[in-house]
């Protein structure tokens, strides 16, 4: 597939993706929609690539779905088309997805980035979901993901009234994992995404899963499924690598078998 608001560079085992509509600061449109998960999921099944790196522009990662496709759009369009709903094959992906923020997430933007697995922030990020604005509240998931990264109270100031956060609230809040001064922003996301590539593919995608459990399930069950694929690890060629280079005192080298 040729990509046209996007553009893609597989760098080793890692895959990034640059959101690339600059004049419309990558508005989420269908047409991006579609590109994003066609490259995720093509990365996804692609056992050469070990992580994906999601980025935007220095002014804006995306600065929401886009208004103007949607304006006119009527009730038995976006209820027919299920509009959004395709964003869930791109949580589906099981590699691991690393968002890259810099300037503005938001909206859609701020969900996108949530959708991630984390968000590298640069200090000019800014993130919100200002939906409320233009008569509507979030609609990919920002009601949801960002009330369990930031708890209730902030979440529900944030989309009552729409007010931005900034980069260090952002990450006092725990909505991103570190804040980096933004001309080392991509090189940070890369050197996280290289060394997650460079661990066992198998086991990156079950302790994502894993991780991930804890957001759909009871801390019981959670445990409980963790335990499980803990053991299902044993039967990996990486288990027994990673284990042995230990004891032999080398790095590992694993074959994501
Ligand atoms: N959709 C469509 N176009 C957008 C857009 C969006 N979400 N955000 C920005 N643009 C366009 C602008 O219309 C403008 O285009 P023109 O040059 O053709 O007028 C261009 O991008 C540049 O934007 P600005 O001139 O506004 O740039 P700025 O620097 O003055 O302001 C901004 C930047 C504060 C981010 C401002 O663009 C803005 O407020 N954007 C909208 C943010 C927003 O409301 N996002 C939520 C969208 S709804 C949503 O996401 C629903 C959902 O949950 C699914």
């Amino acid at each position: 597939m040729d990509y046209e608001t996007i553009l893609t560079e597989t760098r080793g085992r890692v895959l990034l993706i640059t959101l690339n509509r600059p004049k419309a600061l990558n508005a989420i449109n269908r047409q991006l929609t579609a590109e994003v998960i066609d490259a995720a999921t093509r990365a996804d099944a692609n056992p050469e690539i070990g992580c994906i790196v999601l980025t935007g522009s220095p002014k804006a990662f995306a600065a929401g779905a886009d208004i103007k496709e949607m304006q006119a759009a009527t009730y038995a369009e976006m209820y027919g088309g299920d509009r959004f709903a395709d964003w869930e094959r791109f949580t589906a992906v099981r590699t691991p997805v690393v968002a890259a923020v810099a300037g503005y997430a938001l909206g859609g933007g701020c969900e996108l980035a949530m959708m991630c697995d984390f968000i590298l922030a640069a200090d000019t990020a800014v993130f919100g979901q200002p939906e409320i604005k233009l008569g509507v509240m979030p609609g990919i998931g920002g009601s949801q993901r960002l009330t369990r990264f930031v708890g209730k109270s902030k979440a529900m100031e944030m989309c009552l009234t729409g007010r931005n956060m900034d980069a260090a609230e952002a990450e006092r809040s725990g909505l991103v994992s570190r804040v980096v001064p933004a001309d080392t922003l991509l090189d940070e996301a890369m050197k996280a995404a290289e060394t997650i590539a460079a661990m066992s593919l198998p086991i990156a995608m079950m302790t994502k899963e894993a991780v991930n459990r804890a957001y759909e399930t009871t801390l019981t069950e959670g445990v409980r499924f963790e335990r499980r694929v803990f053991h299902a690890m044993f039967a990996t060629q990486d288990q027994k690598e990673g284990m042995s280079a230990f004891v032999e005192k080398r790095p590992a080298k694993f074959t994501h078998g």
